[in-house]
């Protein structure tokens, strides 16, 4: 079944810009990362695809069971429709891999995305992320580079889930660079300047 999510997209405007998919926290949609993903990357091709659950109103990319704890099984299948997404918008908009750019529940979507269909992105910037799955699976990452961008005070992430998903990552294969900022778990000027490095884009304007 060809899944199809609403979504906000923009076409490349700078050759070498690294095509970003965008993927929101909890509450956002399709909209909310595209002024971020402008400064941090100017001219980049932006895929920006809205969570199909609904909590309380609040779009996310799959179902919890309490704050932290996940629906692994609902988890595995949302991944699968977004891969799917992902991978019919290439079929149809031909282009470079994406690189994921999510923060908090788009981050974990983001971490299944990559440990779950390893080759569909090229990597991401994960803000605020944790291990998705109590078991991952073994995927080869060899050649996927990843930024994580934690917070040393974050209430939500215990620092055991975010080291797990490094070590997941890098028993993979994949480049990952962890930086713990001295923030919680809201996005800070810090994440900005650290995201528009690891893109390798100079940023129009960071706060
Ligand atoms: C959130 O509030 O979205 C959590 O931090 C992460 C999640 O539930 O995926």
């Amino acid at each position: 079944m060809t899944q199809t999510f609403i979504h906000y997209a923009e076409p490349g405007a700078r050759p070498g810009a690294p095509p970003l998919l965008l993927l929101h926290g909890t509450g956002g949609d399709e909209r909310d990362l595209v002024p971020l993903a402008r400064r941090v990357s100017p001219g980049s091709e932006i895929l920006s695809p809205r969570g199909q659950v609904l909590e309380r109103g609040m779009p996310r990319f799959f179902r919890r069971l309490a704050e932290g704890v996940f629906d692994e099984a609902d988890l595995i299948a949302r991944a699968d429709d977004l891969a799917s997404f992902v991978t019919e918008w290439r079929r149809t908009h031909p282009g470079e891999r994406f690189t994921a750019l999510g923060f908090s529940n788009g981050a974990n979507i983001a971490a299944a995305l990559l440990l779950l269909h390893p080759g569909l992105l090229s990597g991401g910037v994960l803000i605020r992320a944790m291990a998705p799955l109590a078991t991952p699976p073994a995927p080869d990452l060899a050649g996927t580079r990843v930024l994580m961008l934690s917070g040393a005070r974050d209430p939500i992430i215990p620092p055991s889930s975010r080291i797990a998903l490094e070590r997941v990552l890098r028993d993979g294969g994949a480049e990952v660079e962890h930086r713990v900022q001295d923030a919680g778990h809201g996005l800070t000027g810090d994440d900005l300047t650290a995201t528009a490095r690891w893109l390798g884009a100079s940023p129009a304007r960071v706060p």
